[in-house]
Order: structure tokens, then C-alpha cells, then sequence
């Protein structure tokens, strides 16, 4: 008998630039109070320190291709958070395998790289010099970052009296001053008012026509469900749904009702 071949796999394999493998990411926490950092070292020495195994992500398998806008939804402490530290190399997963096939920005969640006792400015080029850019790279995109951020008037303000949105606004100004290959945004876009989550849309918008991979994790399933091609539900650290984002929209809304 002839084989037929599956006509699904004569179309073009979309190439994957994130690939997970069965990763689970284990936090170790004291199952008893100890009061004081001398009796915790004493116990640690003495092998006195009991741990509770807690998996944060279980067994998750999950392929993102190149140039896709990719969302993550799930209630708070479902592990979103820790997958995408694993996924920006800030963790390392307890077991499994992530590979990643190109440049990563590091992540960028609230407040990530900056200094509360430096001013705006400063932290600009902190930053700038964290995602790998040299002081002349970050002058040449100084001026246009403030603008985008709106911030000229408090940029030599400590950033400590910033408020969260402000933050939000000069971290996205900064992170995507330059177009990363890979840009991972953890809930970062709720936090400003609704002109800036505009204008940090279409900025992401801009850097998908141009190729850029952007994995967005958010509790604002309307701004996913307008940004993002799929997205994946997590719950208690397991994946629940991967496919669409509308179709993982509504099994999540579905699931919490
Ligand atoms: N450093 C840590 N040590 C121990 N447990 C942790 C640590 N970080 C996170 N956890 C636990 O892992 C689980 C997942 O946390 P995570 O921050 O990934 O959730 P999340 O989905 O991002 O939630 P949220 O929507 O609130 O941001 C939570 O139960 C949390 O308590
Ligand atoms: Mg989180």
C-alpha cells in the first residue's frame, strides 16, 4: 500500500526561535520559620534546614516562532513570571532544556536594572549599558527615549520618586530604543495610561513588521488578544492551552468562571 504523506507536512515548518522541552522550575522554601540570620546559618551548616519543594512550572513544552507576538494569561502565581525568567536565561530550569535561536533583550518587568538613587538620565545609560549598548549608542538615542518616555521634565530626578507608570514608561523607552530580536515584556504595558499603552503598542507593532519576536505576558486579555498571533494559558505551573489568542481567551475566561 502506498503511503500517503500528511499534506500538513508539505507546508513550510515555521522556524521556532524559543523551544522548551519538558522544563520545570523547582523553588526550594523553609517549611518552618526561623527567626534570625544566625540561626538560619547555624541550621544551614548543621544541615538543620528543612525545604518545602514547590514547582512553580510543570513539565512545560512550548515552540515560538520567529516574527510572532506570543501572549502568556493566568491567574497571579501561576508561573508566568518564572517562565519567562527561564526563557531570559535569569533562571536556570530545574529540568528540561530551553533554546534559544537569538539575541535576547533582557526582560523587562517593573523597575528591572534600574537604580532608585540615580536620576532618570542616569539610568538610561545604566540600562543601556545593561541590554549591551555603549555610551555613544544610548547618546545617539538619549534625546529620542526621554520623548518617547515624555519624561524631559523629571529625566534628572532620582528614580526613586518616580511613580510606577513612570517607571514602566522610561524602562519600555529604554529596552526598546533599539530593536531587540527577542523582547520579552512582563505586564510591564498595564501600568501606563491608555496614550502610552498606544504608543508602546505600536511600537511593538513597528518592530513585528520588521522581524522581531515579542513574548508579552499580561492580566489585560483585551491587549492581548489585540497584539498577540497565539498565546498559551498557564495555571499552577502547568499549560492548559496553547492555540490563538482568541481561543485561549476564552477557555481562560471559561476556566475562572
Ligand atoms: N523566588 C521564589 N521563591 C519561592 N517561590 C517563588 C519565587 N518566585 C515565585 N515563587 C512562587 O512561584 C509561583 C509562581 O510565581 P510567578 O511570579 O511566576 O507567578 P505569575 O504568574 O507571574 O503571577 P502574577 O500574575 O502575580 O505576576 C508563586 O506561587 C510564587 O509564590
Ligand atoms: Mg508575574
Amino acid at each position: 500500500m502506498p503511503i500517503v504523506s500528511n499534506p500538513s507536512s508539505q507546508n513550510e515548518t515555521p522556524a521556532p526561535i524559543i523551544n522548551l522541552e519538558n522544563v520545570s522550575v523547582r523553588y526550594r522554601l523553609p517549611s518552618e520559620r526561623i527567626g534570625t540570620l544566625k540561626e538560619y546559618t547555624i541550621r544551614l551548616l548543621q544541615r538543620r534546614v528543612r525545604h518545602r519543594d514547590f514547582w512553580a512550572v510543570h513539565d512545560l513544552s512550548l515552540s515560538i516562532n520567529r516574527g510572532e507576538v506570543f501572549g502568556i494569561v493566568g491567574d497571579n502565581g501561576a508561573g508566568k513570571s518564572t517562565l519567562l525568567k527561564v526563557i531570559s536565561k535569569v533562571l536556570r530550569p530545574t529540568t528540561g532544556r530551553v533554546r534559544i535561536y537569538g539575541k535576547i533583550a533582557p526582560l523587562l518587568e517593573l523597575g528591572a536594572g534600574f537604580h532608585p538613587e540615580l536620576s532618570g538620565r542616569e539610568n538610561v545609560f545604566l540600562n543601556g549599558a545593561l541590554l549591551g549598548y555603549s555610551h555613544e549608542e544610548m547618546t545617539a538615542v538619549f534625546d529620542e527615549v526621554v520623548d518617547f518616555s515624555e519624561l524631559s521634565e523629571f529625566i534628572d530626578a532620582p528614580i526613586r520618586t518616580y511613580s510606577s507608570g513612570m517607571y514602566a514608561r522610561l524602562g519600555f523607552a529604554v529596552a526598546t530604543a533599539h530593536q531587540p530580536e527577542i523582547l520579552i515584556v512582563d505586564e510591564i504595558l498595564s501600568v501606563g495610561d491608555e496614550a502610552f499603552q498606544r504608543k508602546c503598542t505600536d511600537r511593538i507593532t513597528g518592530f513585528r513588521e520588521n522581524g522581531a519576536t515579542v513574548l508579552m505576558v499580561s492580566h489585560n486579555l483585551g491587549l492581548i488578544s489585540e497584539m498577540c498571533d497565539r498565546a498559551a494559558w498557564l495555571d499552577h505551573g502547568k499549560l492548559m492551552k496553547i492555540g490563538t489568542a482568541e481561543e485561549v481567551i476564552e477557555m481562560y475566561r471559561e476556566g475562572f468562571q
